[in-house]
């Protein structure tokens, strides 16, 4: 028995992308060099020596794209800015061509009704502001705040939806943790210096926001709004053990709480704190940083993928966890397959603020198989999306406000550390040709952003 579920009407279908896993031309048109640059140029950091110097081509494709995307029905398309390409050197020199590709990409989106949704930092800091020292030194959330100032005054009203950050708790723990990311560091005494820096520069690019005193651009548009996206991804402890439950309450605090605290209760997580700071690592808080970190916002976007099932680990210093794997369907990155993330992630930002939400990622990567005349049928991405709109539908039900989902991603593209190894795409990226091919997937959200409505069929078959 199938049953529809609907979708309140204006609900934002979107796709995401970000400017560094798809644009290319990493060194054109006066584009300066960005730590992702120089960490996939040195040997031996992403899977199979990839780099992003051409990616999808979008740079010079994005008509193309956003072709695609009208055919698909998309209401919002949210992208992200390479801040090199407006500020080459992260000073004071903006750079016009730059900045000229945004506005043609922005003036395209609006020919075709899509509503554009701009990040303004995915991660691709200005290699000069890391030779300075990066997210460690608090002046770059002062460089950071004027590269806001600069865009909202150049394109602030063109776009309905900003956002500052995506996802910090990976530019922190990923680029100044483990890593894996760009920069790639390995200091972890700096986690909380650098969370704070993002959180901060987040805080002034929004006041600089409201000093811009941005207007709708027609009159029956709504005025432009800003927020910020965070990863959010449901915590469960491996047994019912107080040992388990308080490491499942550490991974919680720093992937969610270290940042949702802050933004809206001006204050870190004390528990948090106190566990970091046995290990030397504190925030350095200048007076007057907590109340410009949670200066009010307009919307919280929130990106989910899956869970984690966490148990007790001394040996981690960080969390002192680990996580359990689980039986049960994966996807190609090794993700348990649990739509319910996407209900549970609202649930806990809930807890927090009453504002609008959005989900801002979700998808899988999967082998998409192409065969005989180019058919790509990825019915498990298909099933994934399925159930994790399902429960966005359910989500809607019990009172939260989430007002649009955006899946990851566009297409196939430069997935970090992976390489080009990890498909999330609606469109099939050839890398050899740069030729799109719709997935079955594509389609199918195409036929649900016309309905408005999914067809509840239960559980799909793998
Ligand atoms: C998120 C990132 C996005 C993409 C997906 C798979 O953490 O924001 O760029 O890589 O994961």
């Amino acid at each position: 028995m199938s049953k529809q579920l609907d979708f309140p009407s204006g609900f934002l279908w979107g796709v995401a992308t970000a400017a560094y896993q798809i644009e290319g031309a990493w060194d054109e048109d006066g584009k300066g060099e960005s730590i992702w640059d120089r960490f996939c140029h040195t040997p031996g950091r992403i899977a199979n020596g990839d780099t992003g110097d051409v990616a999808c081509d979008h740079y010079h494709r994005y008509t193309e794209d956003v072709q695609a995307m009208a055919e698909m029905g998309l209401k919002s398309y949210r992208f992200s800015i390479s801040w090199p390409r407006i500020f080459p050197t992260g000073g004071k020199q903006p750079n016009q061509r730059g900045l000229d590709f945004y506005r043609r990409l922005i003036a395209a989106l609006h020919e075709h009704g899509i509503k554009p949704m701009a990040t303004l930092y995915h991660w691709d800091l200005p290699q000069a502001l890391q030779d300075r020292g990066g997210w460690v030194n608090r002046d770059t959330a002062l460089r950071f705040a004027e590269y806001a100032a600069y865009m909202f005054a150049r394109l602030g009203a063109d776009v309905p939806f900003w956002v500052t950050h995506n996802e910090p708790f990976i530019t922190t723990f990923y680029g100044h943790g483990n890593g894996i990311n760009a920069p790639g560091l390995r200091q972890p005494w700096q986690l909380l210096t650098v969370g704070h820096n993002l959180l901060l520069s987040h805080g002034l690019a929004v006041q600089a926001f409201r000093a811009a005193g941005l207007h709708a651009a027609t009159p029956d548009a709504a005025a432009p709004s800003i927020g910020i996206v965070l990863m959010v991804w449901s915590h469960h402890p491996a047994s019912d053990h107080p040992r388990d439950i308080a490491a499942n309450r550490r991974v919680d605090g720093a992937m969610n709480r270290l940042f949702l605290e802050p933004l809206f209760r001006k204050s870190y997580p004390e528990d948090m704190l106190r566990h970091l700071a046995r290990r030397q690592i504190r925030p350095r808080v200048a007076p007057g940083d907590m109340e410009i970190i949670a200066q009010p916002i307009d919307f919280v976007g929130v990106n989910t993928y899956t869970r984690l099932v966490n148990a007790a680990n001394w040996r981690d210093l960080l969390t002192g966890a680990r996580q359990v794997a689980q039986p049960g369907p994966k996807t190609a990155m090794d993700w348990e397959v649990y739509p319910e993330c996407i209900y549970e992630a609202l649930q806990k930002v809930r807890q927090y603020t009453k504002l609008p939400l959005y989900i801002n990622e979700n998808g899988a990567a999967y082998e998409d198989i192409v065969a005989a005349g180019g058919r790509i049928d990825d019915a498990e991405r298909v099933a994934y999306l399925h159930e994790c709109i399902t429960q966005a539908h359910r989500a809607i039900q019990d009172g939260i406000d989430l007002r649009g989902y955006f899946a990851w991603s566009l297409m196939d593209n430069f997935e970090w550390s992976h390489g080009f190894s990890k498909r999330f795409g609606l469109l099939y990226t050839d890398y050899a040709t740069l030729e799109r091919t719709w997935k079955r997937s594509a389609y199918w959200y195409r036929d649900l952003i016309a309905r408005n409505a999914l067809i509840d069929v239960g559980k799909l078959e793998r």
